[in-house]
C-alpha cells in the first residue's frame, strides 16, 4: 500500500486512464470524512440556541459523530472483508444520506447526537475502506498520489460544508427561524452524499478482495480494465495470489511479535500526534475562534472560516507535490515547526490580551491561517501515508484498523475537552500548550519515524520484522 514500492520501476510507465477515474470516484469517500468534520463549525451556534443547551452537550454533539466513527473504523475490517469494499462503500454513503437528512429533522438535542452517532459509523467506515480500496486499485508508482488525493478530498469536504454553512447562515432567505438554518445546514450534506452514493454504484470491486473470494474471473477482467498491458495483469494477479496465500494473522502477531507491536506503536502515536496538533479545535471551533479574535458579526466569523478551509485544500498540494521528491521526514520537520511556532503566536496574542485592537486580531488570525498550512503540508497527508506503509502485509488490516480507530478516538478527545479548556485555562493558555508539544514530536519523528520515500513495502517489512530501529526500516 505504500508510496515508495518501486517507484523507480514503473515511474515512467504510462497509466491507464481509467484507473484515475476509479481512484477519483473512491477518494469521494474522503468528502464524507471532510463534509461532517466541516458541517458542524457552522451549525452549532444556531443549535446551541436553538435547543438552548451548555456546553457539554455541544461538545457531545461534535463528538458524536467521532465515537460512531471509531465504531465505524474498527468494525470496516470485518465488514469490508465479508461483503467487499464497493458494497461497504455503497451503505456508508447511503447511511450518511439518509442520517444528514435525519439529523435535519431531529426532534431534540438527545435525538441528533444519536443520530450524529449513526452518520458516524458510515464515516469511520469509509475512512478505513477508501484508502484500502485505492491502495488495492493502484499501481505501485501512484499509489502516494492517489492516497494523498483521498485527504484532499476530506479537505474539499471540509470547506464545501463551510461555505454551505456561510451562505446558509449569511445570506439564503430562510427567514429569522435559528432552528431553520442549521437543519439546513445539516441536511444539505445530503447530496453530495447522494451524488457519491450514484458514484459508487460505477466502480468495479476490488480485485484483491474478488481473488480473496475465489472469484478468479472477475478479478482478471477488473484488472485488465485498469491495468496497461497484459504482461502486467497476469504479474498482478500472481502477486495478489501469493499474498492472499499468506492469511492475516494480525492479531496473533500482535499478542506473539514484539516487532509487529513496534509497529502499531507507531500508526497509534502518528495518529494521536496528527490529532494532538489541535487541527480540529480550528475544523470545529473556526466561528468561535474568530469571535475570540474580535470578529464579532456572523459574517466576519463565517467568512473566516471558509477562508481557513480553503487554505487547508491549497496547502495539501504542496505535500502532493512533495512527498515522493524530498520525503517523509522532511515535511513532517518543517510542517511541524511551522504549526509549534504559528500556535504559540496565537496563544501569545491571546494572552496578551487583544483589547479591542484590530491590528492584533489580524496578527492571531494571520498566524492561524500559517498553522493551518503546516497542517495541511504535512501531518494531514503524510500520517495517513505512513499508516498504511509500515505494517506487514499479514497484519495490515488489523494495523490500519487500530491506527485508523485511534485517529477517531483522539479527535473526539479533542472536541469533548476545547470548549472545557478554554473556559478553564483561558484561550491563550490553551493555544500554548497545543504549541508547546508541536515542537515535542519533532523530537519523536527524529527519535521513531522512518523514511519511507522510495523504498519497497516487503523491504519495510523484512527490517521491522527483523529487529531494525524503527526509525531504520525505511532504509
Ligand atoms: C484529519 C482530520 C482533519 C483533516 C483536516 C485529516 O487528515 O484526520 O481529523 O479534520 O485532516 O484537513
Amino acid at each position: 500500500m505504500g508510496i515508495g514500492d518501486d517507484i523507480q520501476s514503473e515511474k515512467h510507465q504510462t497509466q491507464k486512464p481509467m484507473v484515475y477515474i476509479v481512484g477519483f470516484t473512491c477518494a469521494l469517500a474522503g468528502l464524507l470524512f471532510g463534509l461532517d468534520v466541516g458541517v458542524i463549525s457552522g451549525a452549532l451556534e444556531f443549535i446551541a440556541k436553538d435547543f438552548g443547551i451548555d456546553i457539554g452537550k455541544q461538545q457531545l454533539i461534535v463528538s458524536a459523530i467521532l465515537w460512531g466513527a471509531m465504531c465505524g473504523a474498527v468494525t470496516a475490517g470485518f465488514v469490508s472483508r465479508l461483503l467487499g469494499r464497493k458494497l461497504t462503500l455503497l451503505i456508508a454513503a447511503a447511511v450518511f444520506t439518509i442520517g444528514s437528512l435525519g439529523c435535519a429533522l431531529a426532534p431534540t438535542a438527545d435525538f441528533l447526537i444519536a443520530l450524529r452517532f449513526v452518520l458516524g459509523v458510515a464515516v469511520g467506515m469509509a475512512s478505513f475502506t477508501a484508502p484500502l480500496y485505492l491502495s488495492e486499485i493502484s499501481p505501485q508508482s501512484v499509489r502516494g498520489a492517489m492516497i494523498s488525493l483521498y485527504q484532499l478530498m476530506i479537505t474539499i469536504g471540509i470547506l464545501s460544508a463551510f461555505l454551505s454553512d456561510t451562505y446558509l447562515s449569511a445570506y439564503a432567505d430562510i427567514g429569522n427561524s435559528v432552528g431553520g438554518h442549521w437543519r439546513w445546514m445539516l441536511g444539505v450534506i445530503a447530496l453530495p452524499a447522494m451524488l457519491m452514493f450514484i458514484g459508487f454504484i460505477f466502480l468495479p470491486e476490488s480485485p484483491r478482495w474478488l481473488l480473496l473470494k475465489n472469484r478468479v474471473k472477475s478479478a482478471q477482467q477488473v484488472l485488465t480494465k485498469i491495468r496497461s498491458s497484459r504482461s502486467e495483469v497476469a504479474r498482478e494477479m500472481a502477486e495478489i495470489e501469493k499474498d492472499i496465500s499468506l492469511k492475516q494473522k494480525g492479531f496473533h502477531l500482535l499478542f506473539h511479535n514484539s516487532n509487529f507491536r513496534r509497529a502499531v506503536f507507531l500508526g497509534i502515536s502518528l495518529q494521536v500526534i496528527q490529532q494532538l496538533t489541535g487541527i480540529n479545535v480550528i475544523m470545529y471551533y473556526a466561528p468561535k475562534i474568530f469571535k475570540l479574535a474580535g470578529f464579532a458579526t456572523t459574517i466576519e466569523q463565517m467568512w473566516g472560516t471558509v477562508i481557513v478551509g480553503l487554505i487547508n485544500v491549497l496547502a495539501t498540494f504542496i505535500a502532493i507535490t512533495l512527498v515522493d521528491r524530498i520525503g517523509r521526514k522532511p515535511i513532517m520537520y518543517i510542517g511541524f515547526t511551522v504549526m509549534g511556532i504559528s500556535m504559540t503566536m496565537v496563544g501569545v496574542v491571546f494572552k496578551l490580551g487583544l483589547d479591542g485592537s484590530q491590528a492584533l486580531s489580524y496578527v492571531a488570525i494571520g498566524f492561524l491561517l500559517l498553522f493551518i498550512i503546516g497542517f495541511a503540508m504535512s501531518a494531514g497527508p503524510i500520517v495517513w501515508v505512513i499508516c498504511t506503509e509500515i505494517y506487514p502485509i499479514d497484519g495490515r488490516d488489523l494495523g490500519i484498523t487500530i491506527s485508523t480507530a485511534t485517529n477517531w478516538i483522539v479527535n473526539g478527545l479533542v472536541a469533548v475537552t476545547f470548549l472545557t479548556m478554554l473556559k478553564h485555562l483561558g484561550s491563550g493558555n490553551t493555544f500554548l500548550i497545543y504549541g508547546g508539544v508541536e515542537f515535542l514530536f519533532i523530537i519523536f519523528f527524529l527519535f521513531f519515524v522512518p523514511e519511507t520515500k522510495g523504498v519497497t513495502l516487503e523491504k519495510i517489512a523484512s527490517n521491522l520484522m527483523n529487529g531494525k530501529r524503527l526509525r531504520d526500516i525505511g532504509r
